[in-house]
């Protein structure tokens, strides 16, 4: 007999029939109460075996975290808060979890712990939820650029390239790092390496995806991309994944507007297709509030913060005018900042945008034209010789979800910068090619998707909306 999921159990209607649930046991009771979850849905589906009508070596074999397989009537629940459950006529045990060193008790796990056993954690309630909304995201990145005819590219995850000039990379090699061949100088000769150069983690496809929208118009990346920076915060992670959409003939404002849509697309589509689990996370988040003192509340609740970016237009504002409010703002002028705000040209930290988010304008916000010397070469000059059309978006709780910018797409001024900044123009030879052949006005930004789970979905540490996090100190799993 085939088994149906609990999800699709729960919207049928009981006719008598005979089905097959199988998954994990949460809690048992009475010696007749069953809650089993399948990981289909949030929700639990009770089987009920008729009073002392199992044996005594099966109930002690059903303990939280055992994995059954149940056969039996589908019936009416005369229980509260669900439609139907099962009773009970076959019951096997498919894994029997041992109930004194099961992890994971009907109780209430703080996330930290969890992480220590994050092969364990996705059969909680909490991480299960985060994880199928993560799907539903990722399955409406595809849909909204399908949608609008932008083609998925590919951009490769071993790279020559520093696409960020950041530098924060990881090395990829072959060589005998206790012996490594070396050059005249004494140098690693990595002519001798798997691909007879340096070689490098990708930081951003960016680049390589610059290269496919001057031939296929627009196109978008999806991929794992890493950076060895030692941040220990709540948003960063060695190991991310980024969405990257690159298009021809399009300006710092229609990259702007893309951006936009795209964020207003996520949070509609989560809240028309992951309703339960975001129910369920929305009241996670308010009790996690509750617990706050007061003037660090969120003043709207998850589900409404979600509606609140669908139905709001995102506050567009140039760094100069930021710099302005920031300079100016109570915060700096009562010196609460850590960074105080003095001169324009500041790279802005994460409690400046916030303050421009969460309490000055109360929505998200893009910031455009950055100063160029705390931007990436490759964005392009603006005519003031000072700024760059960078463009980040700034979100509540969250700082910056998307980076962006119109490229430069002048020979002369995309070389000069490269120069300036001591690049290696050489190595970029291919990039600066792009601007000899049939150059074009395009633009581009990069969507860190866990930083759009984690407004999703609520969850205040990044490290809790990725399967296995990497970052500093850990790569357990
Ligand atoms: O601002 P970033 O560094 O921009 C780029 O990489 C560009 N090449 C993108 C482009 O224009 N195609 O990164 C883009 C986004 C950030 O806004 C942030 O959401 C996310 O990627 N991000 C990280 N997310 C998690 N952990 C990290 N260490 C991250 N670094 C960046
Ligand atoms: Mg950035």
């Amino acid at each position: 007999m085939k088994r149906t999921k609990i999800k699709d159990l729960l919207k049928t209607t009981p006719t008598g029939q005979t089905v097959k649930v199988q998954g994990w046991v949460r809690t048992f009771r009475n010696s007749q109460f069953i809650a089993i979850n399948d990981g289909s849905t949030i929700l639990n589906l009770q089987a009920v075996a008729e009073l002392n009508s199992l044996e005594e070596a099966t109930i002690k074999r059903i303990t939280t975290g055992a994995c059954l397989s149940v056969v039996g009537e589908l019936i009416p629940s005369p229980a509260k808060g669900q439609a139907v459950e099962v009773k009970v006529k076959e019951l096997e045990i498919l894994g029997d979890s041992d109930a004194e060193k099961f992890p994971l008790q009907p109780k209430k796990h703080s996330l930290e712990f969890l992480r220590e056993i994050a092969h364990l954690r996705a059969r909680t309630n909490t991480i299960s939820a985060v994880m199928r909304v993560r799907h539903a995201m990722a399955f409406a990145v595809h849909k909204f650029y399908n949608d609008k005819g932008f083609y998925y590219i590919h951009t490769p995850v071993i790279t020559g390239s520093d696409a960020e000039g950041a530098g924060d990379m990881f090395r990829v090699t072959t060589l005998d790092i206790n012996n490594p061949p070396r050059d005249e100088q004494g140098k690693i000769d990595h002519k001798q390496d798997f691909f007879g150069r340096e070689t490098n983690l990708t930081v951003s496809g960016q680049l390589e995806g610059e290269t496919y929208a001057l031939a296929l118009g627009e196109i978008y990346t999806f991929g794992p991309t890493f950076r060895a920076e030692n941040s220990n915060t709540s948003r960063h992670l060695a190991e991310f994944w980024m969405i990257e959409p690159e298009m021809a003939f399009y300006d710092i404002n229609d990259n702007m507007q893309l951006a936009q849509d795209f964020l207003q697309y996520l949070a509609k589509y989560a809240l028309e297709n992951c309703k339960e689990d975001l129910e369920f996370l929305d009241k996670r988040a308010a009790d996690e509030e509750a617990a706050k003192p007061q003037d660090q509340r969120n003043e709207l609740g998850l589900i409404d913060r979600l509606k609140f970016v669908v139905e709001n237009d995102f506050q567009r504002l140039s760094y100069t005018e930021a710099i302005d409010i920031l300079k100016n703002s109570n915060p700096n002028k009562k010196k609460k900042f850590q960074y105080l705000v003095e001169e324009w040209g500041v790279d802005l930290q994460s409690e400046h945008e916030r303050y421009l988010v969460e309490k000055h304008f109360k929505k998200p916000v893009i910031l455009y034209n950055y100063p160029k010397n705390i931007k990436a070469f490759y964005m392009r000059q603006n005519e003031d010789g000072k700024t760059v059309a960078a463009m980040d978006v700034l979100f509540p709780g969250i700082g910056e979800i998307i980076g962006g910018s119109q490229r430069e797409e002048r020979y002369d001024n995309l070389v000069q910068r490269v120069k300036e900044l001591g690049l290696p123009e050489k190595e970029l030879w291919w990039y600066l090619d792009l601007r000899k052949f049939g150059s074009a006005p395009h633009s581009g930004f990069g969507l860190g998707f866990e930083r759009l789970i984690q407004f999703v979905t609520g969850m205040t540490n990044i490290r809790d909306v990725i399967p296995f996090p990497r970052f500093p100190g850990n790569a357990e799993f």
